[in-house]
């Protein structure tokens, strides 16, 4: 089957100048950084504990066992069968995933045409915000009988998803009955948080009630779509098979050593050394493709929270091998690049004019879809339109797009999909993570970890009197209130 690219030509100096591309000079110089890191990186991942503990067990997800993922697929049949609607709870990692998926390898518009679903039922995601208009609407409309719930979330605490399932599990009793049960599965730690707490009570008093399935242990979040996705992949009829052989085949391709055979280390890699050295901080992932877009919000999320990281990492090994990481206090980074989502050609309209004039502190990553899965032929000859395909006109606004952007010295790349398939959707996926923890590993921080999400939680927390946090927090809380003068509202 065919696999992705990756064309880093215009990353480097030649096409966009020594000030703001790479040389072969720097690329050269990094070779001790890019060894040490990939010993590194291999080494966690062959040692079976250190890899869950520190949360890399996500790389062997496409390895997951054929019963498993029978089982998974039966499942989702027979909810695909029996209900109209499913509603998907969840937020950050138990939702990004699944919503990229949902876009890029179902039908377009899947909810609005019967045909384009061919027999599966509508899709809808909520849970990923507090917005109470949007989970109103929704709840007006669908019939809850009619209707299965997934909630995902993987600590269970969740405050978003945990508000919304209450709201949703309410609706359901109410509207389907006494087994109303039936219609929900938790996807949530198998062992802690009160998701699975909640759900084991229910089951004792009906085995039916509240299934749930296997998380596994050492996949976080953002990793984890080819984990708590696999239902709803199986539910929309999308061949989980075909996504896990794609993201095993860039597995293969991004375990090598050499960064000119390995296209997630040389994506990150390069990206290292534009943003350390020639400031480029900001990073716009631009897939041409309207069902990508949604691949490039889950990708912010990835980028975001494994490498905006305030602390270094510091490494304890103890004598068996086992490995520890602290944020290091003694070293202060404030680092990580910050991503920005956009979708071409529709922002070209958009942000593209700062991309081109305003600071050039920015990479562009393209993603190019070389087959679409269908293409229309512009009618009528009366201009040059007349006669063009549109997938013609995409790939030229493409390569005029990163033609503006060379000449205006500004670095782009490009990631070439032969076509959005789940073989290489799952490529995809796995070339992002890959690359994000290889850069984790050039800037020396705790990629697989989120401390900063945690402030606003606290503070939530705080103000709606939650028992049992920590006086440490409650005492900076109560120390620096939010100030407010009268006369700066206007
Ligand atoms: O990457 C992460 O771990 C986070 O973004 C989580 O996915 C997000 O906070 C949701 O957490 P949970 O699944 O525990 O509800």
């Amino acid at each position: 089957m065919q696999g992705i690219n990756f064309d880093f030509n215009n990353m480097f100096s030649f096409n966009v100048g020594p000030r703001h591309g790479v040389t072969y000079l720097e690329l050269s110089r990094m070779s001790a950084a890019i060894d040490k890191a990939h010993r590194h990186l291999s080494s966690i991942i062959k040692n079976d504990h250190n890899r869950v503990s520190l949360g890399l067990e996500w790389v062997n997800l496409s390895f997951q066992d054929r019963k498993t993922v029978n089982k998974i697929q039966l499942l989702g049949r027979e909810i695909s069968r029996k209900f109209k609607n499913i509603i998907f709870l969840g937020i950050g990692g138990s939702f990004l995933g699944l919503k990229a998926a949902q876009d890029a390898l179902l039908a377009p518009y899947y909810n609005e045409f019967s045909a384009q679903r061919e027999g599966h039922p509508k899709i809808y995601f909520e849970g990923n915000n507090l917005d109470p208009d949007t989970l109103a609407a929704l709840m007006r409309n669908l019939d809850p009988a009619k209707t299965f719930v997934v909630v995902i979330s993987k600590s269970g605490e969740t405050t978003e998803t945990k508000a919304a399932f209450k709201i949703v599990e309410e609706w359901l009793k109410k509207g389907a009955g006494k087994n109303y049960g039936r219609q929900i599965i938790a996807i949530t730690d198998p062992q802690s948080g009160s998701l699975r707490r909640y759900a084991q009570e229910k089951q004792k008093k009906d085995v039916l009630s509240f299934r749930s399935l296997p998380l596994l242990k050492g996949v976080g979040g953002r990793f984890s779509e080819l984990n708590i996705g696999l239902l709803h992949l199986a539910i929309v009829g999308v061949n989980i098979r075909e996504v896990l052989d794609g993201a095993k085949a860039m597995y293969k391709r991004c375990s090598r050593p050499g960064i000119f055979k390995n296209p997630a280390y040389m994506y990150a890699a390069l990206q290292n050394i534009l943003y350390r050295k020639k400031g480029k901080t900001i990073a716009i992932i631009m897939p041409f493709s309207e069902t990508l877009k949604s691949t490039a919000d889950w990708y912010v999320q990835l980028l975001a929270e494994s490498l905006g990281k305030k602390y270094g990492r510091r490494i304890r090994v103890s004598s068996d091998g086992r490995e520890t990481w602290e944020q290091d206090p003694g070293r202060i980074v404030n680092t990580g690049r910050t991503p920005v989502s956009a979708r071409g050609t529709n922002d070209l309209h958009s942000i593209q004019q700062n991309n081109i004039e305003g600071r050039n502190d920015k990479t562009v990553t393209f993603i190019k879809v070389q087959n679409f899965q269908a293409d229309i032929k512009i009618p009528g000859d009366d201009d040059v339109l007349g006669g063009r395909k549109l997938s013609e006109l995409m790939h030229l606004a493409q390569e005029a797009t990163a033609w503006a952007l060379v000449i205006s010295s500004r670095p782009n790349c490009t990631v070439i999909m032969p076509q959005v398939t789940p073989f290489c959707w799952g490529q995809l996926l796995f070339f992002f993570e890959m690359a994000t923890a290889f850069e984790g590993e050039l800037l020396n921080v705790n990629a697989f970890d989120q401390p900063g999400v945690e402030s606003y939680k606290n503070y939530m927390y705080y103000k709606l009197g939650k028992p049992g946090l920590n006086a440490g927090i409650a005492h900076s809380i109560k120390s620096h209130p939010l100030r407010k003068k009268k006369k700066l509202i206007i």
